[in-house]
């Protein structure tokens, strides 16, 4: 599937069938996670992995009595450990840990998707008692609750805000498309033009340093 595919068709999916998921899917999936950006290139998130039908109950308590969260067959709960960001980032632990712990999350739920496996992003909870039920330390901190299951809900991606409304060129507010916004431009033929143009210079290159080679 194309990535720009998945990325739409990554949507909340509430619903599960409850069959198993292969433990080789979660595996990448969560694997996934680790190529995401992280703050100087140091992971700090742990995920709780959660199959247990009475631990489902207590998470699904936990959030806010979310019914349906006990009835996914897998729960991922992504954890941002600030003790192992303080070392290098003092103060601002917290804020980058939580940077990379959802940049991973996302990573988790676009590869879910592309392996046919629904997800939910779930941030309602109360924190207090999500660490009692999986006994998570002070200095550790949940940051998303992602279930995983199978369903054949055609969830639709909902309406997204457009484009024109989300950009501005520049600087804030400035809506309007600067026509000289090189290299973006609108002239696709130009642009093409000017990729002929480098490729027609790599080409002649590489064909004098075939020259050269050849008379050596
Ligand atoms: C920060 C955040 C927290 C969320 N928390 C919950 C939640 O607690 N329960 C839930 O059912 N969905 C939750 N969702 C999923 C939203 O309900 C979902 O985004 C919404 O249904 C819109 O669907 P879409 O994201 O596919 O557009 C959360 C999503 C985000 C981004």
């Amino acid at each position: 599937m194309d990535i720009k595919d998945v990325i739409e068709g990554s949507v909340n999916v509430k619903k599960y069938w409850l069959d198993k998921i292969p433990l080789e899917l979660v595996e990448d999936i969560i694997d996934s996670g680790r190529y995401a950006v992280c703050a100087d290139g140091e992971i700090n998130w742990k995920v709780v992995i959660i199959v247990d039908d009475k631990l489902k109950d207590k998470i699904s308590n936990c959030c806010m009595r979310q019914g349906w969260i006990s009835k996914a067959p897998v729960i991922l709960v992504l954890c941002s450990d600030i003790k192992h960001m303080e070392k290098y980032y003092g103060k601002k632990a917290e804020h980058y840990g939580r940077h990379n712990t959802l940049a991973a999350a996302e990573n988790m739920r676009i590869a879910a998707t592309s392996l046919g496996v629904s997800t939910c992003w779930v941030n309602f909870f109360e924190e207090k008692s999500l660490r009692r039920v999986l006994k998570i330390p002070d200095s550790v901190t949940p940051e998303v609750v992602l279930t995983l299951g199978y369903s054949d809900l055609k969830t639709k991606m909902p309406n997204r805000t457009s484009l024109d409304k989300l950009v501005y060129f520049n600087e804030w507010d400035n809506t309007v498309f600067p026509e000289d916004f090189w290299p973006i431009g609108r002239k696709t033929e130009k642009i093409q033009e000017e990729i002929d143009k480098g490729f027609k210079k790599l080409r002649e290159k590489a064909a004098n340093l075939l020259k050269l080679k050849k008379k050596k």
